[in-house]
């Protein structure tokens, strides 16, 4: 850790009194920073691990995204599928935030809240959102739609939750932000300049305009329900990394759906690594099979009755669309890719009780055709032939094993195999939705 820079009490009076409260601002301690990253296409369980890693954890964070994210908690309360609070909730003693770099659905915000709710989990005094965050508007969902009308079978096969439109809005200075949603009269002041904009492209692509007194409505209602969980986060973890306390960030997505790192222009619009200097370790969650949703390359695809076998057994539906999900063998090349563009530390390898029954399973270890593992751009990937090696199945039920010794030899070779081409090593294996099915090796 670097050394906190000495500050004089002359200066330290002149600083505002929230940042003179203590030397916390300037001794960011991150070294119990923990990131949860997806090293695919999504839904690599990501809301099991963050599940499983917030019991060790003060504060949980969503830096990314939105509810485009549909992550997967099973616990004793029953199965929840999370898409803006963070997975670290069920655990009482933590707090959540949600930074700058989220989008807000406010309507699925608050039916998030509700639903926690009523399972007796309360977000009162935990729940820390960024004023700064970007208000999704009903504009960005219709835009999503329109533009995939249009775009016709080169669609992206997107959520439809808006989620490109208001990132484009946010950059190009068009955007709505929760502070402002919550200022009623700031509020009504940017509806009223950027909605006959936004009816203008809509109407061109074929849309039905919307209405200004009916999105006023609507929004005051929200901004209502959520001005009292408004507050920038970013004090608050400064405080908190000054105290030496345990964070960890949420990623949503896979690093394959990054904006820039993955297969473009099959994509989601955010960036899926965090930009977190000093952090201690990255987890990247690996499926031990891939699977995408929506449109774009998936080099291992089996669309036959492996894939099917694949969907039924590891039940690949997406956890927000229900769209069923592309199914095949694991991509090693692409998750070695992964790993090093996000740094990985350890792996959480997941869902390997769904190969269970698999007689003989197999690996993408690179390609042939012009394919190859760098610069993974949709075009190269859409024309890889991947090449495979072979592993022998287990056979038999992984359920109840709870220790890295007592896993079958067949299994124990695959992840193996897995570490030693990624290099990086697997600390955990999840072999089941709930939170005991997981082996900290
Ligand atoms: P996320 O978006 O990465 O959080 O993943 P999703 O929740 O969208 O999808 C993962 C799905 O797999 C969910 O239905 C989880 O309950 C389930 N799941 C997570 N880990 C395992 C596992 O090890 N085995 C099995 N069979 N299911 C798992
Ligand atoms: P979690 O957090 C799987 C995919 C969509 C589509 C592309 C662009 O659950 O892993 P978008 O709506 O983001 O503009 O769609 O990105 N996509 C996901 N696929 N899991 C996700 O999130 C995804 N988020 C976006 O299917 O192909
Ligand atoms: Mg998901």
């Amino acid at each position: 850790m670097t050394k906190p820079v000495h500050i004089s009490k002359k200066y330290k009076r002149e600083l505002p009194p929230r940042e003179s409260g203590g030397d916390f601002f300037w001794q960011m301690n991150l070294s119990k920073t923990t990131v949860v990253i997806g090293s695919q296409w999504g839904d690599e369980g990501k809301g099991k691990i963050v599940d499983f890693l917030s019991a060790k954890s003060d504060f949980i964070v969503r830096f990314h995204g939105g509810n485009n994210a549909g992550h997967t908690v099973v616990n004793s309360l029953g199965t929840f599928k999370m898409h803006l609070i963070p997975c670290g909730v069920f655990y009482p003693g933590t707090k959540l935030v949600i930074t700058h770099g989220v989008v807000i659905d406010p309507l699925t915000l608050i039916k998030e809240i509700k639903t926690l709710e009523k399972s007796g989990v309360s977000l009162e005094n935990r729940l820390f959102i960024s004023p700064r965050a970007h208000i999704i508007m009903p504009y960005h969902r219709l835009l999503d739609s329109l533009y995939e009308k249009n775009k016709g079978k080169n669609k992206t096969g997107t959520t439809g939750r808006g989620i490109g439109p208001v990132y484009a809005d946010k950059v190009s200075y068009m955007g709505i932000r929760l502070e402002d949603l919550v200022s009623p009269a700031v509020f009504k002041e940017k509806i009223a300049l950027y909605l006959p904009i936004k009816n203008k492209i809509i109407k061109a692509l074929g849309g039905k305009p919307l209405s200004f007194s009916k999105i006023l409505k609507e929004y005051t209602l929200y901004a209502r329900a959520l001005k009292k969980y408004v507050t920038e986060p970013y004090f608050v973890l400064a405080e908190a990394a000054g105290k030496g306390k345990r964070i960890l960030y949420e990623g949503a997505h896979g690093i394959l759906l990054d904006n820039d790192w993955g297969t473009y222009p099959f994509v989601t619009a955010s960036s899926v690594l965090p930009d977190i200097s000093g952090k201690s370790s990255v987890i990247g969650i690996v499926k031990a099979y891939s699977t995408r949703v929506g449109e774009g390359p998936l080099p291992t695809e089996q669309a036959n009755g492996i894939g099917e076998k694949l969907r039924k057994i590891g039940d690949e539906y997406g956890s927000t669309t229900g769209r069923p999900r592309r199914c095949g063998w694991f991509d090693a090349a692409l998750v070695r890719f992964a790993a090093r563009v996000g740094g990985f530390t350890g792996i959480a390898l997941t869902k390997l009780d769904v190969l269970s029954d698999f007689k003989t399973i197999k690996v993408s270890v690179g390609y042939r055709g012009n394919g190859k593992n760098q610069g993974i751009s949709g075009l190269d990937l859409k024309k890889a032939k991947p090449v495979y090696r072979t592993f022998k199945g287990w056979g038999k039920s992984l359920d109840n094993i709870t220790s890295y010794k007592n896993l079958p030899t067949e299994a124990k070779k695959y992840i193996e195999f897995i570490e030693s081409f990624v290099q990086v090593p697997v600390k955990y294996i999840s072999t089941g939705p709930s939170r005991s099915a997981l082996i900290n090796r």
